[in-house]
C-alpha cells in the first residue's frame, strides 16, 4: 500500500517524502514542476537511500490521475500540490481557485472512485484570519481570510468537513501549518521560491547571502514587544514529520476528521528573527523599517497542545537550527 504525494516535489512535500521513506513508508509521487524542481526527485533519493515511483503530471487532470490510482495501490493521500503565493492569489484568483479548489475536489473524486478514503491535507493558520485569541486554539473562529490563497484553504476544509458529515468511513486530518522555515540538515532540499521571495526567511537568506539588497521591515508599530509582526516559525522537519503522526492516528482509528495546529506554540518577532539569524551564522542582514503590509496582522502563534496530545507530536528545532539550516541550503546551493 502506498501514500500517495501530489506535490511531493515541492518545499513542504520532498522534506515530508524524506520523512515517509525514513519510515520506511511507500510513496508515489505526482508533481507538474509548476514550483519545484525536477532535480529534487534525485536528492530526496539520495538523502534517504529509497527509491519511489514518480509520475510528471498535473494533479487537476482528471485522466492522468486515474492512470495513477489504477497503476499503484494508494492507500492514502498527502495534498501539498498547492499554489501557495498570498500575492500571486490576488492577481490570479481563478488559476488559485482552479488549481487548489478543483484540483483537490477532482483528487478527492478520483479517491472515492477507487475506494480510497483516507486524506491529509495541508491547512494554513491563515484560516484563522485576524485571531480572536493568542496563542491560537483549532476551536477558533475561521474565517476573515483576506487573499484568495487564504480563501482557498477555508473553502477546501469547509468540502473536507461537508464530505466527511455525508461519508463517516473517511479519515480526514486537516493540518493548519503556521510559518515553515529551514531546510533539511543535508542541505539538498530546501525552499526555492521563484523570483522575489514574500516570506520573511528566504528574503533573510537571500540578503545575507548578497542576492538582494536589503530587507523590509514592514511596520514597527504594531501592538507586539517590539513593534513588527510576531510569527510561530516552525522548522520544515519537524513539520514534516507531523504528517507521520497524523497519518499514524489515521491509520489507528477507524474514521473521523480531525484538525490540528502544526506550530511551536512560541513567537517570535521580525526583529527577533533578523538578530536569531545574524547570532546563529555569523552573517549580517541589512534591513531598513517600511511599511506595513497591507493584509499583515500583528500577531499570529499557535497553542500547539492539542497535537501534542492527540498525535504526540511536539516541534522539537529550535530558532537557531531553523536560521542555521535555512542558510546551510542557500550555502550548499549558491
Ligand atoms: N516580513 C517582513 N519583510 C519581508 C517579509 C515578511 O517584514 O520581506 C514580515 C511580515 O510583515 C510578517 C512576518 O515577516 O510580520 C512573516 O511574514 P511571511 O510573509 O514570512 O509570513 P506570513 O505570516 O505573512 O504568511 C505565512 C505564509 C502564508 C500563511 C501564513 C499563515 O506565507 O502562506 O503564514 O499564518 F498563510
Amino acid at each position: 500500500m502506498a501514500i500517495l504525494l501530489p506535490g511531493g516535489a515541492g518545499y513542504i512535500g520532498s522534506h515530508t517524502a524524506v520523512e515517509l521513506l525514513n519510515d520506511n513508508k511507500e510513496i508515489v509521487i505526482i508533481d507538474n514542476f509548476s514550483n519545484s524542481n525536477p532535480s529534487v526527485l534525485d536528492k530526496i533519493k539520495k538523502i534517504t537511500g529509497k527509491d519511489f515511483k514518480f509520475y510528471e503530471i498535473d494533479y487537476t487532470n482528471r485522466e492522468e490521475l486515474e492512470k495513477v490510482f489504477k497503476e499503484n495501490k494508494i492507500d492514502s493521500v498527502m495534498n501539498f500540490a498547492g499554489y501557495k503565493a498570498v500575492g500571486e492569489s490576488v492577481q490570479k484568483p481563478i488559476e488559485y481557485y482552479y488549481n487548489n479548489v478543483c484540483g483537490a475536489l477532482i483528487l478527492l473524486d478520483v479517491m472515492r472512485k477507487y475506494g480510497c478514503k483516507k486524506f491529509i491535507f495541508s491547512s494554513s493558520a491563515t484560516v484563522y484570519g485576524n485571531p480572536e485569541i493568542i496563542p491560537i486554539t483549532e476551536d477558533c473562529k475561521v474565517g476573515g481570510t483576506t487573499n484568495p490563497y487564504g480563501t482557498t484553504k477555508l473553502y477546501i476544509e469547509q468540502i473536507l468537513k461537508d464530505l466527511y458529515t455525508s461519508d463517516n468511513e473517511w479519515s480526514i486530518g486537516i493540518l493548519r501549518y503556521f510559518n515553515p522555515v529551514g531546510s533539511h540538515e543535508s542541505g539538498l532540499i530546501g525552499e526555492e521560491p521563484q523570483g522575489i521571495p514574500n516570506n520573511l526567511m528566504p528574503y533573510i537568506v537571500r540578503v545575507a547571502n548578497k542576492q538582494l539588497e536589503e530587507l523590509s521591515v514592514f511596520g514597527n508599530d504594531y501592538d507586539t514587544p517590539d513593534g513588527t509582526g510576531v510569527r510561530d516559525y516552525i522548522h520544515i522537519v519537524d513539520l514534516a514529520k507531523g504528517h507521520l503522526k497524523m497519518l499514524e492516528k489515521l491509520n489507528n482509528e477507524n474514521n473521523g476528521l480531525f484538525i490540528y495546529n502544526l506550530g511551536t506554540g512560541t513567537g517570535y518577532s521580525v526583529l527577533d528573527m533578523i538578530n536569531a539569524f545574524e547570532k546563529s551564522t555569523g552573517e549580517t542582514v541589512k534591513y531598513k523599517i517600511a511599511p506595513r503590509r497591507p493584509g499583515d496582522i500583528a500577531t499570529c502563534y499557535a497553542d500547539p497542545t492539542k497535537a501534542k496530545n492527540e498525535l504526540n507530536w511536539k516541534a522539537e528545532k529550535g530558532i537557531e537550527d531553523m536560521c542555521k539550516d535555512s542558510w546551510n541550503y542557500i550555502v550548499k546551493n549558491k
